[in-house]
């Protein structure tokens, strides 16, 4: 595909979304990845909240974590390019060892893999011996490394229930914990000296007593945002409105919007169902993407945050990473084994 063709197709899902001189120069950046691809025997993953034209012009497979670990696990190419987070290329190095992993950014981090250590899980399990340890896969390996297993936005809920056990250590996300908690019927403490725990509005929140889950306080520095407030002004002004809000949101945001699922689960929402309008509270691009994706359908836009370690992702950066092998993700052979038993185990579980 030449430039020009690049371009009509990006023109066709894109216009209105992106303005189209960017359009014009970034369908010449996709066509330069495209080829390096091939010459490479690459594979592009795309996360779904990619900006909009990385997203619909060079990924071979786009997704949420669960299904791009997946893809990176079965795929028989060379070289895995990760169009995500420093966790997510980790992920597909663990579990595809003997391909090149590439970030196109060299940090792209995460506030809730940033959120805990392995250190911090290790003094869990020695204060609650024998407790099971779910980790979301959004921590980094040598934490994955720790944990008995893992699990994603998609899972998560079914990843505790498959433990049969009455009390599980659940990390790092505080607000899906608490969400988990509630689908599944159990309480949480919050047993960490860890940051000080306040809701979306500053207030000091206490921990429970009676527990069957084990948190830990981290947060989604995007989905934190959300509020209940949000909400209700939106439906103010549109009341046959359908909110649909990711498990990283609050407890209380969650239990307020119409549905609550993984990044997949809301695209595939949105594409099954007929409203007269939807309100995604997820990051920015994912609703440009879903937007350019359903263009009969009416997406109000709450765009109050763009994840800052997903936006280092340019299309600029994929092509470098393509020419000069960088940024290589590599993680140490005995963690990666142990890192591989968690995640393995949540893949199996589906
Ligand atoms: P998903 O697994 O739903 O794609 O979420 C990943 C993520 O980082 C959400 O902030
Ligand atoms: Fe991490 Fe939140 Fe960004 Fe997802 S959106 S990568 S959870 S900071």
């Amino acid at each position: 595909m030449n430039a020009d063709e690049m371009y009509e197709k990006m023109k066709a899902k894109l216009n209105g979304i992106v303005p189209d001189v960017e359009l014009r120069y970034k369908a010449e950046i996709a066509v330069e990845i495209n080829e390096l691809k091939v010459q490479r025997n690459a594979v592009i993953l795309g996360h779904n909240y990619m900006e909009p034209a990385l997203f619909n012009s060079i990924p071979d497979f786009t997704g949420d974590s669960l299904d791009l670990s997946r893809k990176a696990a079965q795929t028989d190419k060379d070289i895995i390019v990760f169009c995500g987070v420093r966790f997510m290329a980790e992920t597909a190095k663990i579990l595809n060892p003997s391909k090149t992993v590439l970030l196109p950014a060299a940090r792209a981090g995460c506030s809730l893999a940033e959120s805990i250590t392995a250190a911090d899980v290790r003094d869990l399990k020695a204060k609650f011996p024998g407790v099971p340890v779910v980790t979301y896969v959004n921590t980094y390996a040598d934490v994955k490394a720790e944990s008995d297993i893992c699990c994603t936005s998609s899972n998560a809920a079914a990843v505790v229930d498959s433990l049969h056990a009455d009390t599980v250590i659940f990390l790092p996300d505080e607000y899906l914990a608490k969400n988990v908690a509630r689908e599944t019927g159990k309480h949480i403490i919050f047993p960490s000296a860890g940051p000080k725990a306040a809701d979306a509005a500053g207030n000091d929140m206490p921990g429970e007593l009676d527990y069957q889950l084990i948190g830990w306080r981290g947060r989604c520095e995007v989905h934190e945002k959300f509020t209940l407030k949000d909400i209700e002004t939106v439906r103010e002004q549109f009341p046959d409105v359908v909110i649909l809000a990711h498990p990283e949101c609050s407890p209380e945001v969650t239990a307020a919007a119409d549905f609550s699922g993984s990044t997949n689960a809301m695209i595939r929402y949105v594409q099954q169902s007929q409203a007269p309008h939807y309100l995604l509270l997820t990051e920015c691009a994912m609703g440009d993407n879903v937007a350019a994706a359903n263009p009969q359908k009416d997406m109000l836009r709450l765009c109050m945050v763009r994840c800052p370690h997903m936006n280092m992702i340019t299309m600029e950066d994929t092509r470098d990473a393509l020419k000069f092998n960088r940024y290589v993700i590599d993680v140490p052979e005995e963690i990666r084994v142990k890192a591989f038993r968690a995640v393995d185990r949540m893949i199996k579980i589906g």
